[in-house]
């Protein structure tokens, strides 16, 4: 592989050597060899192609609130959308680059008037990184808002994709190696007030079941269907099982939260030990939320 260092770090600015534990909700990831963060939508389209045309493996991180970084660090190029944070009111709609925050989105549309996303108060991700893995509730999705998303595809085309076109799930943006550029939500027009009552009420019951406080990545598994992971979790014993220290919370058993110092492998074992209680008990065969990033091989 190239060095990253030499072949972009001209035309491209990075940080080496950026850790990830600076970036993630989990406090958790080791160094990442060139840490991109680029400004604007086109700035990241000129960023992905050179990238692709050198071979550099690259992965994207958002708000790093549902990734599991590992703790040897990432050789090649990541791609930090955080500084891509602008957002545009087209009458109902807003039209959001990539690295826009939930919290900025959720407050922003209810001062506009406009509902739809309320959903999402509280969880700490961006834009780009909620529609990859189509954050949300059990029941409801990010994309159950989109009119209209422009992808990035690894052959270089830039495309206009409609909810239609991506077919997301659960819990899956089904982006299959596309990267969001920009984004238009269609939103609902409401009474500033009617959202902010059903924005706290949700706040509330999150802040009541959730370890809202501490350094968690949200849900480490996905529901599985009729049923909550938590639920099974916690029937199976997991509430307050720990690893080193990471730890299971006793708030909500879906939770693994950073103690102080965990490192993924913890986080890997104590996943295992999860999966594993809910199979045993249920025989139910729990997927991970959570996107788990490979150790770096050994050099
Ligand atoms: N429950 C337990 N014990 C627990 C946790 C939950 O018995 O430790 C029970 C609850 O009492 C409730 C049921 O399980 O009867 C469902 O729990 P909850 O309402 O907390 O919802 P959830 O299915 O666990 C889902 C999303 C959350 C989202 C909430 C609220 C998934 C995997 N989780 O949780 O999303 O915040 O609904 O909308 O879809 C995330 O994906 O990271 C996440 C936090």
């Amino acid at each position: 592989m190239p060095s990253l260092v030499t072949s972009l770090a001209e035309r491209f600015p990075c940080r080496s050597q950026e850790p990830l534990a600076s970036w993630t909700t989990l406090r958790i990831g080791g160094p990442a060899e060139c840490f991109f963060e680029p400004a604007k939508p086109e700035h990241l389209v000129d960023l992905l192609n050179a990238l692709a045309a050198e071979n550099i493996p690259w992965r994207l991180l958002g708000g790093g609130a549902n990734v599991l970084a590992p703790d040897g660090g990432v050789n090649g190029a990541v791609i930090h959308t955080g500084q891509m944070r602008r957002s545009f009111r087209e009458e109902n709609k807003l039209r959001l680059w990539p690295g826009v925050t939930l919290p900025s989105l959720v407050r922003g549309a209810a001062e506009l008037g406009l509902s739809g996303v309320e959903s999402l108060i509280g969880v700490p991700g961006q834009i780009g990184g909620a529609l990859a893995m189509n954050a949300g509730g059990a029941d409801w999705g990010l994309w159950d808002e989109v009119e209209e998303v422009t992808l990035w595809w690894p052959d270089g085309r830039l495309e206009a994709w409609t909810p239609e076109q991506v077919r997301p799930g659960y819990r899956d943006g089904n982006l299959r190696g596309a990267v969001v550029v920009e984004v238009l939500l269609s939103l609902k027009p409401e009474k500033e007030a009617v959202i902010r009552q059903r924005m706290e009420s949700l706040l509330k019951k999150k802040n009541a079941s959730q370890p809202v406080t501490l350094s968690s990545a949200g849900c480490a598994f996905k529901n599985p269907p009729q049923d909550s992971a938590g639920r099974l979790l916690d029937a199976a014993g997991m509430k307050g099982q720990r690893e080193g220290a990471a730890l299971v919370s006793e708030r909500h058993a879906n939770f693994i939260v950073n103690a102080g110092g965990a490192r993924a492998a913890q986080v890997r074992t104590l996943m295992q030990r999860m999966h594993q209680a809910v199979a045993d008990r249920f025989g139910i065969d729990l997927q991970a939320e959570l996107v788990i990033w490979p150790e770096p091989e050994p050099a």
